[in-house]
């Protein structure tokens, strides 16, 4: 849980982001309860991305089965921002996208982008994921945004390279 939280601290611009605030004390153990309506805990997969095995740099959060019993939504997939843009994003997306087709109800993978944070769009789109044109309302205490749905149907394509 330390170093889940160590992470989620050093990736203030996304907190900032969704949330208006800088990462919370509680951020991780947020994190861990977090679950969308009408989950369980049956349907939550949380990871931590291991750097040389050692120290968690970033982690991600499958909700398998939600919103429908073929879909999973990538709830989170956030790393240190000192680790960014050197293809670690990519290759979790990869271990992500793997995790999942070995589910075999599952033909979608699903990811809600905050538009305050649409900077990270084009790494999505770069996984293989497209806009569904499905928007949905985004509120975080003052934060008032909405959330833009993008989809990648797995059966039909190769995993992004
Ligand atoms: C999103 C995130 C995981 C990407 O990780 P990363 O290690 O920086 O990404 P990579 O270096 O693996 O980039 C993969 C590709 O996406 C592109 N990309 C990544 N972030 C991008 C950005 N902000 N803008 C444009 N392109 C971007 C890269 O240029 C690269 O493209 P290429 O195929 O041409 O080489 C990371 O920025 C992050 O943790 N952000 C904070 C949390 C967050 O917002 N998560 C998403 C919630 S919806």
């Amino acid at each position: 849980m330390a170093a889940l939280q160590k992470v989620l601290e050093n990736a203030p611009t996304y907190a900032e982001r969704v949330t208006g605030r800088p990462p919370a004390d509680t951020e991780a153990q947020s994190l861990f309860n977090a679950l969308p309506a009408e989950a369980t805990t049956d349907n939550k997969y949380l990871y931590g991305v291991m750097a040389d095995g050692l120290d968690m740099v970033g982690c991600a959060e499958i909700i398998r089965g939600w919103p429908t019993s073929s879909t999973a939504q990538i709830g989170l997939l956030l790393l240190d921002e000192t680790h960014h843009g050197h293809g670690l994003g990519r290759s979790t997306y990869h271990l992500v996208e793997a995790k999942v087709r070995s589910w075999p109800e599952i033909d979608t993978l699903r990811i809600s982008v905050v538009r305050s944070n649409t900077d990270v769009l084009p790494f999505w789109r770069r996984m293989g994921f497209t806009e569904t044109g499905e928007v949905q309302p985004y509120v975080h205490d003052t934060l008032v945004s909405e959330s833009i749905i993008l989809a990648k149907l797995l059966p039909d394509e190769a995993p992004a390279r």
